[in-house]
């Protein structure tokens, strides 16, 4: 196993990176991860948690009925959110709050959303239950994730470089999400695997 971070490395980490993050997002979002974020967060509906929002990159993808609260645990990566929701004119109930200690009561939320967040909680199975609690129980919780991929030779360089990768903001590339939603006793009811299967949009219920 490599390098784990706490909790409070990650939020220096981000609170760090924040100004950088930007950028990254743009590269993203080139290799095609704005398709993936239309498609997966235009199907949350009502009472929605989005959960370590980052700088707000799927704002744009709700549709307009629902009631956004959104979470993160460093501030300076909330304050790019909370800017970007105040351009687009969105009403958003921002909390700092640990994705593995959620301040909500249980079964609060017809939909809780996650993007490329697996990767980087320091303990992604914790986070994965806070979820399936506040979510409702006819509720969805929709993830992308990108993780191990299923071309050997990617995922061979992916394991050679983990520990590297993981310096810069945490993110542990070789996880494989999947797994965790089954130790996290979590059963998809759908999942698309692109771009030599590193990433992952899975629905879970
Ligand atoms: C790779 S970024 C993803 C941001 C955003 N979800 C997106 O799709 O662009 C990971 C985010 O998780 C947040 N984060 C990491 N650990 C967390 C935790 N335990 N609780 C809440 N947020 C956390 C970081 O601050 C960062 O904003």
């Amino acid at each position: 196993m490599g390098t784990e971070y706490t909790t409070r490395e990650i939020k220096q980490k981000y609170d760090d990176s924040a100004s950088k993050y930007a950028f990254m997002e743009r590269v993203q979002e080139f290799i095609g991860l704005k398709r993936l974020r239309r498609r997966q967060v235009g199907k949350a509906s009502g009472a929605v948690l989005e959960v370590a929002c980052g700088t707000g990159a799927n704002f744009q993808y709700y549709p307009t009925e629902c009631e956004l609260t959104a979470v993160d645990v460093s501030p300076e990566m909330m304050t790019h959110a909370k800017q970007r929701a105040e351009k687009r004119g969105l009403e958003v109930d921002f909390q700092l709050n640990d994705a593995e200690a959620l301040a909500f009561p249980d079964e609060q939320f017809d939909t809780v959303v996650s993007t490329l967040t697996l990767c980087t909680f320091p303990n992604p199975i914790a986070a994965l239950g806070e979820m399936q609690r506040v979510v409702k129980t006819d509720g969805r919780i929709l993830l992308i994730e990108h993780g191990r991929s299923n071309n050997r030779l990617v995922a061979w360089f992916q394991d050679v470089r983990a520990d590297a990768h993981a310096q810069q903001l945490g993110c542990h590339w070789n996880r494989e999400p999947l797994k965790l939603l089954a130790q996290a006793g979590l059963s998809p009811v759908s999942t698309r695997r692109t771009f030599l299967g590193i990433f992952h949009e899975i629905e879970a219920q």
